[in-house]
């Protein structure tokens, strides 16, 4: 990444940074201390243990890399490399969604609108795959929602990119932002997606809580949230989909770190099918399957699953009193129904069966969306398409309070 930024001259703000992984609970300190000596064991240079950070948050000790890269990845690295993809005569179609291979005598991908894409080889990189070839990943990976506030503050940003390690998660780092103040970025509060501890769960305001208690907020300037996929042994599926299907790769479960784990995909996959020899292809094989802990979490996540399937089939409440801004289920008929009311007092009906796999969506009210808590799907309040696996809206239900 380094050296695309140098050979292009890249404006994005990549510099070095620390990275600081920190704790307050005893158990959490002695990993922090295996994993500095592990370092020294592998040569690895650059690790060492300081006993504070220079935030009032507690914590007992932690683990400093050097050297590490920080920058902006989304507008001024990618707008780059775009055009110099078109350079050389890659086509990019935007707004064109595949939805399955057919891969007999050729391999075509199908899209959305009718349209069909002859290739030799496909790499999917659609976040959760498109397409899975039996290859079971929504059996072997988790979705998971998170959240990010963007705030000036009143003091000077002390450098370094931190993360503690106990639960629930929080990170720190900032960002330089159109030549203005530096904006300080506070993450956390992930859940798995469509699952929440209470109703009303607020995120942002969780993460306002305790942004107010260890920082200095001059103002809050920005939010968002964003979705990941974890796989069994946290390590991404990147290479060949599976041996029925050798000419599809796929790169995903990138577990919060696709900056970096992109990176390794774009290079790896490079290797594989220009027959290069890559000593990581092994590491990152789709296909592996490790008895343990693999397993354990394979059952996890498939009893998880399949008790999101059988508790999301019960409607949850009454729908008479029902204020705008807000959503509840019903039941008609048998059929589960999700029903929002927007400011205007009108009437979103949909159906909530998933239209992936049927599992039911869960109601998202800080992003007003019905999440699906089986493999991370998403719709709008009025069951459009958000974010896939599904490829199909909800199903619209005429219905009126
Ligand atoms: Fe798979 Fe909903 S995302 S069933």
């Amino acid at each position: 990444m380094k050296q695309l930024i140098e050979k292009y001259n890249i404006d994005c703000n990549f510099e070095s940074q620390q990275a600081i992984l920190y704790t307050n609970e005893d158990a959490k300190e002695k990993k922090l201390v295996l994993e500095a000596e592990a370092y020294q064991m592998l040569g690895i240079k650059g690790g060492h243990l300081v006993e504070s950070i220079p935030f009032p948050i507690p914590m007992k000790k932690a683990l400093v890399m050097e050297n590490q890269a920080q920058f902006n990845p989304p507008l001024a690295f990618t707008k780059v490399i775009i055009d110099q993809l078109l350079k050389n005569n890659v086509k990019i179609f935007e707004n064109t969604t595949a939805i399955d291979i057919d891969n007999n005598e050729n391999t075509i991908v199908r899209t959305a609108k009718g349209y069909n894409v002859i290739c030799k080889n496909v790499i999917v990189a659609s976040q959760f795959p498109f397409y899975e070839g039996q290859a079971f990943y929504s059996t072997r990976m988790y979705p998971s929602r998170s959240y990010v506030l963007g705030f000036t503050s009143k003091n000077t940003y002390p450098g370094g990119m931190y993360l503690d390690i106990d639960q629930p998660k929080h990170s720190i780092r900032y960002a330089k932002h159109n030549g203005g103040e530096d904006v300080w970025l506070l993450g956390g509060e992930s859940h798995k997606t469509g699952q929440y501890h209470k109703e009303d769960d607020d995120p942002y305001s969780s993460l306002m809580k305790y942004g107010s208690r260890y920082f200095s907020i001059k103002e809050w300037q920005y939010q968002w949230s964003a979705q990941d996929f974890t796989t069994l042994d946290k390590v991404p599926y990147i290479g060949v989909l599976n041996n029925k299907h050798p000419n599809i790769y796929v790169a995903t479960g990138y577990r919060k770190w696709g900056m970096t784990n992109s990176i390794v995909a774009a290079q790896l996959l490079t290797d594989i099918i220009t027959k290069t020899h890559n000593p990581f292809q092994q590491l990152y094989q789709p296909q592996r399957f490790h008895a343990d802990p693999d397993l354990k979490k394979f059952i996890s996540n498939n009893t998880n699953v399949a008790k999101e399937f059988i508790k999301g089939k019960i409607a949850n409440k009454s729908h008479e009193q029902l204020e705008p801004n807000k959503a509840t289920k019903t039941k008609i008929d048998g059929q589960t129904i999700g029903v929002f009311k927007d400011n205007n007092n009108h009437i979103h009906a949909v159906d909530t069966t998933c239209t992936h796999l049927g599992c039911e969506c869960n109601w998202n009210q800080v992003e007003l969306s019905w999440d699906c808590p089986c493999h991370g799907s998403r719709f709008s309040y009025d069951g459009k398409v958000i974010e896939g696996p599904a490829t199909k809206d909800l199903k619209k239900i005429d219905y009126k309070i």
